[in-house]
């Protein structure tokens, strides 16, 4: 039987990717993109395949029980992969309930239409819930998160997408509805909306504006190119075990530091500025409270089980994204006007 499947978040940073290999590379499929066009929400991210044969937008919030039902009926949806999410750390500080109304209420809305719509035949559907490492919490200088690491969120953000984690679980263990859940590291690339660190500096360093490094800049990221995310999706979606979860990174830790200098010295490269000019726009701001030290997946099972790797090294990902952002000024500053101003300025008020 060939698939009808509803992709949340799809016009977001990482759902246009997974949209975008979706639609591309299975044509006999029907790919639903459902997003309610938040700030984080850019149809601009999907030109290319708008007019693809087996694309299709529906522009629906999943807060909306009603709609995401009728929604289930209209398109006979067979499989739900779901991103949307609020996903910026920094506004669930600012305000926790959006979080907890769109990363847990959406996603229980979901479970209940994928319930009611699958009742009967559960096995032959799959709720793929796309979730982060940071519901692990933080590690200290050593180790690393594996499937089995206690969950142990911190900020109101990672423990909305624990919530969710768990709801998905639940479903499964509750009703039988299958499902499998990925937990990611730190996404980069195009498409990444500015509020976050990569393209934040670069539009930044773009402006000659300040590079606002939170604490010393001690803190340790695990950084993996947002299409190889999208490729470890599409893995774990087709051949991942029921009812279980893997962990995805791009075995490729940063400190924020580290990785702010080489992102200014590669923005001086390709700016044709002097050496050191970027680096001179860093500013040592006050941390984010409750920021967490250290993130970093042990991503060996979903390699050894299923053949996942990363396809590119870090500086060749950093690179073209870099390039990505110069060649598109234009969906820079339509991202940047408006209430982006509003919320930039909000968050570095008392900084
Ligand atoms: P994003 O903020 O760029 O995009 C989120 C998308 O969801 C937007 O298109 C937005 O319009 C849509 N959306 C938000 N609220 C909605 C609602 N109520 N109804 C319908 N659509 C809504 O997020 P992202 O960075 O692409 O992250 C996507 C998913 O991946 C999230 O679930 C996030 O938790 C997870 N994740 C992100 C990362 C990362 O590094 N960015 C890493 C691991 C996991
Ligand atoms: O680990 C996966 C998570 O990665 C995802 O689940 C989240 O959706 C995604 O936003 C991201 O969360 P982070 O908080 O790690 O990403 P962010 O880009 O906001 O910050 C990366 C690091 O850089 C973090 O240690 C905080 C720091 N930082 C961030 C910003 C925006 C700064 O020092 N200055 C900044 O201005």
């Amino acid at each position: 039987m060939s698939k009808s499947i509803i992709i949340t978040g799809g016009a977001g940073f990482i759902g246009s990717h997974v949209v975008r290999l979706f639609v591309n590379n299975y044509p006999e499929y029907k790919i639903i993109n459902l997003d309610a066009l938040t700030y984080a929400g850019n149809l601009e991210n999907l030109r290319d395949i708008e007019s693809a044969p087996n694309y299709v937008f529906e522009k629906a919030d999943i807060l909306d029980k009603d709609v995401i039902e009728a929604l289930f009926k209209k398109h006979e949806v067979t499989d739900v992969i779901h991103l949307a999410a609020e996903s910026h750390v920094d506004r669930s500080i600012l305000s926790p309930l959006d979080f907890v109304y769109t990363n847990i209420i959406g996603t229980v809305n979901l479970l209940n239409a994928a319930k009611e719509c699958w009742k009967g035949d559960y096995a032959n559907h799959r709720f793929h819930h796309v979730s982060t490492d940071e519901v692990f919490g933080t590690l200290g200088d050593t180790g690393f998160f594996t499937e089995t690491t206690p969950y142990s969120p911190n900020s109101p953000y990672s423990a909305s997408k624990a919530g969710s984690d768990h709801f998905v679980r639940a479903y499964g263990e509750t009703y039988g509805l299958g499902y499998v859940i990925t937990n990611c590291s730190n996404n980069y690339g195009p498409n990444h909306f500015p509020e976050k660190l990569i393209p934040l500096f670069i539009n930044n360093i773009i402006h000659n504006k300040p590079l606002p490094v939170y604490g010393k800049g001690d803190n340790t990221r695990d950084w993996l190119f947002v299409i190889d995310h999208a490729r470890a999706i599409d893995t774990v979606f087709h051949n991942g075990k029921n009812h279980d979860s893997y962990n995805v990174g791009g075995f490729n830790e940063w400190k924020n530091i580290d990785l702010v200098k080489l992102l200014c010295k590669l923005m001086d490269e390709k700016l044709g500025r002097t050496p050191g000019t970027s680096e001179a726009l860093i500013s040592y701001v006050k941390d984010r409270p409750g920021h967490d030290l250290r993130y970093a997946i042990d991503a060996s099972r979903i390699n050894k089980e299923l053949g996942w790797k990363p396809s590119v090294t870090f500086e060749e990902g950093l690179s073209k994204t870099i390039d990505w952002y110069l060649s598109n000024e234009t969906w820079l500053k339509n991202v940047t006007s408006g209430a982006y101003q509003n919320y930039y300025e909000t968050q570095y008020a008392d900084r």
